[in-house]
Formats: structure tokens, C-alpha cells, sequence
């Protein structure tokens, strides 16, 4: 099976537990985007409910199917969040933040009863960090929080680069907050609650994408003799 096929799978999935009325936070990425299409299909069908978008594509998405939305200033406490991550360990603790929306995917996690992640089971993994980790900065004082990124990296025992995040044609990418991505390649993070803490603690860093303690439980789809395995 494609990497779609799964992610869909799992999104499928996830759709169980939507029930009406709800306020629904709506992730970021494919897998939340192949989410967001299948709950479009049943708000088409009759489902009422409200969805919070992480992020501005998830908002055009969402608006353009038809899907109730609102902002977290309007629906502050929502019952369940759905959304995709980089990567889950056994432990529930994710990286996320590939797509550049994790502050905002952060704030509406946290504002939620539930967080359900839902991916290709390809993510799941025994120890966090292959993924470069994305670490949101302000704009400004960006060479100095850079190197006390880095200096927070080395003290949490993780080696490995820290690079600014650019688009394709070479602009330090912009999030939807206006602010920039550092990502560190760090290959594996022995504690990611230490680092999670020492970048906490460093002055211009506005959100890391270690999720940890939010995530309730994980949907993910494999590939099993080329029908999708959901767990
Ligand atoms: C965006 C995210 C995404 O949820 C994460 O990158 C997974 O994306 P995909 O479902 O496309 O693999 O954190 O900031």
C-alpha cells in the first residue's frame, strides 16, 4: 500500500471517534488533510460539529469543504484533537512540526480533552530524533537564539547541526506566526524532556516540536500484505 492509502487508512479510522456536537481540533499535514476530507464527507452528510484549524492550509481546507469553523478565542476548551506527527514513540511523545505549524498545533492540542495522532505506522519509532527536531524562533536576536539553541542541544547530550529552515527559493521560512524554524538533526535524543526544558529556557525560542505528555493515544496504519493494518 501507498504511503496515502495508509495515512488515509488511519484518518479513517480517527473518524470513529468524531461524535456530533463536538469542538474538534483539525492538526496539520497530509495525514490530517486526508482527515479533514473524510470529516468533510460527513459534515456533508449531516454532521454538525466545529473545527478549530493548527494552521492557515488547514483553515482553507476545512472552509473550502464546508467544515463549521471557529477560533480558539471563541471555543477555548475543544473536546478532541486529530492530528498527524513526524514521529511517535512507545510512550506517546512525538516530534512534530514538519510542516512548520507546530505552535499552533501545540496551543489547540493543549486546549483539548484528547489528542489522537493518526499516521503511517512508519513513524512510529524507539527512540525519537531522526527526524530533525523544528525548534520555532522569533525573528528576532536570530543568530544569538541560534547558537543558544545549539548550546541547549549539546547540554541536553545531543549532537548534531541546528540550520534555519528555508523555502525553496532560499527566504527563511515564515510560520503562520510570523515567526522562523530552527531544525536540529540531532539523530537521536536520549531525553527529550531535558532538551524539551533546556529549550524552554531559552529566551527568543517561542515553541519546540516535542510534544510530550499530550498525545492520548495513536492511530497508526501499516501496510500488511497490501491491505492497511490500523492499530
Ligand atoms: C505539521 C506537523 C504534521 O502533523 C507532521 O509534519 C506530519 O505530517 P504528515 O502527515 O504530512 O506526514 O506536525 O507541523
Amino acid at each position: 500500500m501507498s504511503g496515502p492509502d495508509l495515512r488515509r487508512a488511519a484518518a479513517a479510522r480517527a473518524l470513529d471517534l468524531v461524535e456530533p456536537g463536538m469542538r474538534l481540533g483539525l492538526g496539520s499535514g497530509s495525514t490530517a488533510a486526508a482527515f479533514v476530507d473524510l470529516l468533510a464527507e460527513r459534515v456533508r452528510g449531516g454532521l454538525d460539529l466545529v473545527g478549530v484549524p493548527t494552521s492557515e492550509a488547514t483553515r482553507a481546507q476545512a472552509e473550502a469543504a464546508g467544515i463549521r469553523l471557529a477560533t480558539l478565542d471563541e471555543v477555548p476548551e475543544l473536546d478532541l484533537t486529530i492530528d498527524g506527527a513526524d514521529e511517535v514513540d512507545d510512550s506517546l511523545r512525538l516530534i512534530k512540526g514538519g510542516g512548520a505549524a507546530l505552535l499552533r498545533e501545540k496551543i489547540v492540542a493543549c486546549a483539548s480533552r484528547r489528542m489522537v495522532v493518526i499516521a503511517d505506522a512508519a513513524k512510529r519509532v524507539a527512540t525519537l530524533g531522526a527526524f530533525p527536531l523544528p525548534v520555532e524562533v522569533n525573528p528576532f536576536g536570530l543568530a544569538a537564539t541560534h547558537r543558544a539553541v545549539e548550546a541547549a542541544v549539546a547540554a541536553a547530550g545531543c549532537t548534531g547541526p541546528v540550520s534555519l529552515r528555508r523555502t525553496a527559493d532560499g527566504r527563511p521560512l515564515v510560520t503562520d506566526g510570523g515567526h522562523h524554524i530552527l531544525d536540529a538533526r540531532l539523530g537521536a535524543i536520549p531525553d527529550p524532556e531535558v532538551l524539551g526544558a533546556g529549550l524552554w529556557a531559552v529566551p527568543g525560542v517561542v515553541e519546540h516540536g516535542l510534544f510530550l505528555g499530550i498525545a492520548d493515544a495513536a492511530i497508526l496504519a501499516a501496510d500488511r500484505g497490501g491491505r492497511a493494518e490500523v492499530t
